[in-house]
């Protein structure tokens, strides 16, 4: 969490001291210690209207005092998939070891109740950004609804929107603000090269319904499907690799993250004629019958931008093709790890590319997030920085994947990597699986199918060729 928000807990413990409340040593109980915790730390998803069970009763609530001081012991609430102890992340939420320990003394002592007094005012949000203050608004769905699958539980839904604009623009920063909180469950963007939206609405319009299934990102499903995929490549020689290649993560939204302003100076690049496929993922079973409607997604957007930069999809594409490739294949009752990694240096082309920075301006990169993307079937996962020399500092590990808690971890100080040591440290993620079924299960697009990604957003300091000042590296 950021220190603002712990500081502000344990000056309330402080008060509490003062006004001859119980400390952290003397018993705990639910109304004095426990509740205030549930009210900052839980209740942005537990209320009525909110994306989980409601606490606003208190008394209710206290009813399932064991489920909460279990799941808040096993760090499962609240969710947050970053392992302690390796990076420190913005807007992290998980819980401080002496909230931790407050709870554990509470259940230790019976779940004391205490004498029931009124809720304390909730601490700000660590992700609100109250001043965030968008300039372009695109709607989703102009003019009609989704009724998400309502035979599945989930349901993973693309939509194409044109991006406005006849000058190349940065976004800065975005927040999803979805129709229908009790149905959507999260948002993500992908952004698409200039003058491809065209073969995007092909595949749209070969669909019923507005939109498309894309359970594996911002691809139909269906081009998964071995004579479809023959099909589409009938048409279009190398059409699968070319759409891949295509689009690219732009932004995302989850429960709790009201607007996400991407680090200071930095935005990335989006040319007239782009387009946007926005991957919405239902939850139909909290709302039967319920449509989304006026999902709409807002931008900040400047001119231009001091370090430019890119979202990076790491993965390796003929695991995407496993039935056909053979190299991502997790055997009935298996356990199976996959690594893949990147040379910085490699990562050059590419990088300029997108940024429209030329290749020998370049003097560092900046390493800012990580963010590992599984299916079902992940266990567990890391992303790490390893330099020739052996030594391995890691960006993200991930002990107990969960598909819904995917997010960016944002590091609160990026890495920053001059270009002089580009060449000797690889970007790698390292994906577990197991598969408790009694079928083999293939790397692919579709959702019994299993992915391995690692999205990093980097940044490009550059410079003239000549006669700038060297960027200093880590070592
Ligand atoms: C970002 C939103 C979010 C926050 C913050 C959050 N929860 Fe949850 N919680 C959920 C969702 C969604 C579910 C239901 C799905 C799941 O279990 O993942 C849930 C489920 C639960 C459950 C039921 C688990 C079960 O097995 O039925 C408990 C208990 C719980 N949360 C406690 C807490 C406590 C205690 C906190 C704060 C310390 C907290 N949650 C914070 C979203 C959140």
């Amino acid at each position: 969490m950021p220190p603002h928000t712990a500081v502000s807990r344990l000056v309330g413990l402080a008060l509490a001291a003062l006004a001859g409340l119980p400390l952290p040593g003397a018993a705990q109980d639910y109304y004095a210690d426990v509740r205030p915790l549930l009210v900052d730390a839980c209740m942005g998803c537990h209320t009525e209207g909110g994306i989980a069970w409601s606490m606003d009763d208190p008394e209710a609530a206290y009813e399932r005092h064991r489920l909460i001081a279990r799941m808040v012991d096993d760090r499962r609430m609240p969710p947050w998939l970053a392992e302690p102890g390796h990076q420190t992340y913005r807007g992290d939420r998980s819980l401080a070891e002496a909230e931790l320990a407050l709870v554990r003394r509470w259940a230790e002592a019976g779940y004391p109740r205490g004498e029931p007094r009124p809720d304390p005012r909730p601490a700000p949000a660590p992700d609100g950004h109250p001043t965030f203050a968008p300039d372009l608004a695109l709607d989703v769905l102009p003019g009609q609804g989704y009724l998400p699958d309502q035979d599945a539980s989930d349901d993973y839904r693309c939509f194409l929107v044109d991006w406005t604009g006849d000058e190349p623009a940065y976004v800065t920063g975005f927040r999803a603000d979805p129709g229908n909180r009790n149905v959507a469950h999260h948002v993500v963007v992908y952004a698409v090269t200039p003058g491809m939206m065209d073969r995007y609405r092909e595949l749209e319009a070969e669909e019923d319904g507005p939109g498309y299934q894309c359970f594996g990102g911002a691809l139909p499903d269906r081009l998964g499907q071995r004579d479809v995929r023959a099909a589409y490549e009938a048409r279009y020689p190398d059409g699968l690799r070319q759409m891949s290649n295509s689009n690219f993560w732009l932004a995302h939204w989850a429960p709790g993250m009201d607007g996400h302003v991407f680090p200071e100076g930095t935005g990335i690049r989006m040319d007239p004629g782009s387009g946007l496929v926005v991957q919405m993922h239902y939850y139909s079973s909290n709302a039967p019958g319920e449509r989304d409607r006026n999902t709409r997604l807002d931008f900040i957007t400047a001119p231009e931008v001091e370090r430019p930069a890119i979202h990076l999809a790491q993965t390796r594409g003929d695991w995407l093709v496993s039935e056909r490739s053979g190299t991502m294949v997790i055997p009935p009752g298996a356990r199976r790890s996959f690594e893949v990694g990147d040379r910085l240096g490699s990562l050059l082309g590419y990088v300029s590319a997108l940024t429209g920075v030329a290749q020998d301006r370049i003097q560092a990169l900046e390493i800012h997030s990580a963010n590992l993307h599984m299916h079902s079937f992940g266990h567990s996962g890391e992303v790490t920085l390893t330099w020739d020399t052996g030594q391995v500092e890691t960006l993200l590990s991930v002990p107990r994947w969960n598909l819904a808690w995917q997010r960016d971890f944002t590091l609160t100080e990026p890495k920053v990597l001059g270009r002089d040591v580009l060449d000797d440290v690889r970007l790698a993620v390292r994906c577990t699986y197991e598969n408790p079924t009694g079928d083999v299960v293939y790397g692919g697009y579709g959702s019994l199918e299993e992915m391995c990604f690692n999205f990093s957003y980097i940044a490009v300091r550059s410079g003239t060729a000549a006669g700038s000042p060297p960027v200093p590296s880590p070592r």
